[in-house]
């Protein structure tokens, strides 16, 4: 499973945050957004990213991320030079995709709890899956109708009249048709290739799964300066009371198989003294235990 990570747009809701740094290169609490969805991705078993954002942020991602292999893993960049829409990332990436399934995650969310996600990537064997999380305001996303039997029915981007409170996160999971698919694709009314228009074609082919995310789930959105700091704060609250991080890209990458012990210890002893120094000698000590 190949994995894509979209990090483009112009940030202007976060703004001026966003003057020198991407949105996704902005802190929620103690480590850069981007390792969010990053972590979701590694924990789910994927080690090979294709990382796609503007010409302009782009240097930067690289300079966190160089090419991956200091945790195991392939990282290539892509550019979009305009923001065109979330399914343009698979054209962009087609030859990174090859023939291979992919998923795709949005580098702005943030997810937390439940084996729901490892559940999906390990059972997924053709078609696609998208999740299905219960909102107050459902007009804001993609937005999945359920029928008596829990089969989706239908799917509308940001609808006036919601059919349900069921918003589609922003993490799929798709056959190699994807590449295919997301050629045909055209844009929308607004000028882009929406993701939700993949995901009904899917529908309408009988070959999506979607699977609902239930109430101990958490999956944030950081895309404004107040939901940014709730971010933040609940990051910080979970953290501080299980001493366990949230997206930390190095420890799921030991605990996944990808580094060994003494790769994880060696890149310990790289880091300056800090918390996250601190933390990681723990996850080494009680390995050793
Ligand atoms: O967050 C989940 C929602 O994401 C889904 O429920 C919707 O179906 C989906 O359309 C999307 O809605 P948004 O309104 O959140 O999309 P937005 O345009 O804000 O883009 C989401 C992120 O993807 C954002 O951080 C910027 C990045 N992006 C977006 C587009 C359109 C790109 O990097 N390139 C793009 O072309």
């Amino acid at each position: 499973m190949k994995g894509i990570i979209l990090a483009g747009g112009a940030g202007s809701r976060l703004y001026p945050l966003t003057l020198v740094a991407s949105k996704q290169l902005q802190p929620v609490y103690d480590k850069p957004m981007v390792y969010y969805p990053l972590t979701t991705l590694i924990e789910g078993g994927v080690r090979e990213f294709c990382l796609i954002s503007t010409p302009h942020d782009l240097p930067r991602f690289r300079q966190l991320l160089g090419d991956g292999s200091a945790w195991g893993l392939q990282i290539e960049y892509r550019e979009q030079s305009r923001p065109e829409g979330i399914a343009q990332a698979f054209r962009i990436a087609d030859s990174f995709i090859g023939n291979d399934p992919v998923t795709l995650i949005l580098g702005d969310n943030i997810f937390y709890g439940g084996d729901t996600f490892s559940r999906a990537f390990s059972d997924f064997s053709s078609g696609a899956v998208i999740f299905g999380y219960h909102v107050t305001d459902p007009e804001r996303y993609g937005v999945v109708e359920f029928d008596a039997a829990g089969r989706a029915v239908s799917i509308e981007e940001k609808p006036k009249q919601p059919k349900s409170n069921y918003a589609v996160p922003g993490l799929y999971i798709y056959d190699n048709s994807i590449v295919a698919l997301a050629r045909d694709l055209k844009p929308s009314a607004r000028g882009e290739l929406e993701i939700t228009d993949v995901n009904v074609e899917y529908l309408r082919r009988g070959s999506l799964r979607v699977y609902t995310l239930n109430r101990g789930f958490a999956w944030l959105d950081a895309g404004t300066s107040s939901s940014l700091h709730e971010a933040s704060a609940y990051v910080q609250t979970i953290e501080k009371r299980q001493g366990i991080k949230i997206g930390c890209p190095e420890e799921a990458a030991f605990r996944r198989g990808f580094i060994s012990l003494a790769q994880l210890t060696a890149l310990v002893d790289k880091l300056p003294r800090c918390e996250y120094r601190e933390y990681l000698a723990n996850v080494v000590a009680e390995a050793q235990r």
